[in-house]
């Protein structure tokens, strides 16, 4: 009877357990998570707020159009992008790296401490220039090339540039893509207006069609080559915020993990 009991709380703990571990799939426990819960290579006790490494909900940089950004971004050109590697078949134009992909890069380039924000946790902590969190407890991101992918960017899936190679055809300059796209060999995208502004997105196997949904490829609207056009970004495979996608642990924020490849065929038809 003492044994059944055993029995029945180790059972007890570890289903309650594993329900735990779904409550927190998300950004909280996460390798995003700077803070002593967190997962990833460095961690302070100075602060458990977890977004405050990412987003403030005042004073934020407006310069990448990233949702109340609290962190100092870097200068475009100091990028090496894909295209100086001048592979045979690459047919998008570049703009300079931006969008959500210089946000990304804020930590990920490895050229400032990861707890660098403008507006510190707490009353009175505002600083356009940038300060530490903790100086002692958070540096730069190590680990060259992943996950800290530097300024050279040749040895990264392409991004900042326009989808479906070579973008909207003439015919079709909104890029709605009704015609064909500059490229065959991608699907093509959604697209809908919301605020007056155009969306893209290519539908992924997950959720449900012609719905955007962050389990779809999503393409960031730019509008640096002459028209708003949609682009390809760092957040158009990743989610920054769901380290456990469909219930897998491990799947490196992906928007869906990527059995059989099918983030890379949601775009390229292959
Ligand atoms: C490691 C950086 C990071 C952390 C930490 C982080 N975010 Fe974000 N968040 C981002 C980025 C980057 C975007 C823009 C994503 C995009 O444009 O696709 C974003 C977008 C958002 C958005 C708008 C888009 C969406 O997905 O709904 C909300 C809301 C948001 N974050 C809330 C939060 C909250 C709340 C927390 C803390 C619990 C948090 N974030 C922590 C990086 C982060
Ligand atoms: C505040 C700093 C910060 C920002 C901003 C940030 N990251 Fe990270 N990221 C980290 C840290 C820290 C790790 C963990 C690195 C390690 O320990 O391996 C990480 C890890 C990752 C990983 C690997 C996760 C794994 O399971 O191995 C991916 C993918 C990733 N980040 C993508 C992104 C993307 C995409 C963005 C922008 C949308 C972004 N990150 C923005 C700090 C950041
Ligand atoms: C076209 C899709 C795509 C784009 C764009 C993309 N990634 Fe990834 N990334 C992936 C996939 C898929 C993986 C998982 C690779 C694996 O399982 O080994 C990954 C893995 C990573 C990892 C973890 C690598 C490791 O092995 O630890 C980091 C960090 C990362 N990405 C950051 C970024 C950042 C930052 C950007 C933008 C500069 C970016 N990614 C753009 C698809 C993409
Ligand atoms: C969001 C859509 C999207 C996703 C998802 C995506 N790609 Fe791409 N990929 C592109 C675009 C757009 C280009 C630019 C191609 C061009 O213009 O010729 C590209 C370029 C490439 C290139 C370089 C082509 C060249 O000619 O140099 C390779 C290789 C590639 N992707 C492989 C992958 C792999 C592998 C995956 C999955 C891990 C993946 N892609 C996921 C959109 C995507």
């Amino acid at each position: 009877m003492k044994q059944m009991n055993f029995f029945w709380k180790v059972l007890l703990i570890s289903t309650l357990g594993l329900w735990s571990g779904f409550a927190t799939a998300g950004v909280v426990a996460s390798k995003h998570d700077l803070t002593a819960s967190g997962g990833g290579q460095a961690t302070t006790t100075v602060t458990d707020e977890v977004c405050v490494f990412c987003h403030t909900p005042h004073g934020s940089d407006t310069a990448a159009p990233v949702p109340l950004w609290n962190k100092v971004l870097g200068a475009p050109g100091s990028y090496t992008q894909y295209s100086t590697l001048q592979t045979p078949t690459f047919d998008s134009t570049e703009a300079p790296v931006g969008s959500v992909s210089l946000a990304c890069l804020s930590c990920h380039d490895g050229t400032q401490a990861m707890d660098v924000v403008i507006n510190l946790p707490g009353a009175g902590g505002y600083n356009p220039a940038g300060q530490e969190i903790d100086a002692t407890g958070i540096g730069q991101m190590v680990g060259s090339p992943v996950p800290m992918l530097g300024t050279d960017l040749t040895d990264d899936h392409p991004i900042s540039m326009q989808y479906g190679g070579g973008g909207a055809s003439a015919a079709d300059p909104d890029g709605t893509f009704a015609g064909t796209l500059g490229d065959p060999d991608f699907n093509a995208p959604e697209k809908a207006t919301v605020n007056g502004n155009p969306i893209w997105w290519v539908d992924s196997p997950v959720g449900t069609a012609a719905t955007r949904e962050k389990t779809d490829m999503i393409l960031y609207a730019r509008n640096d080559l002459g028209t708003v056009q949609p682009f390809v970004e760092c957040g158009s495979c990743h989610d920054p915020h769901n380290d456990q996608t469909q219930g897998q642990t491990s799947v490196q924020f992906l928007r869906i993990n990527n059995t059989a490849s099918q983030i890379c065929t949601a775009c390229h038809v292959k």
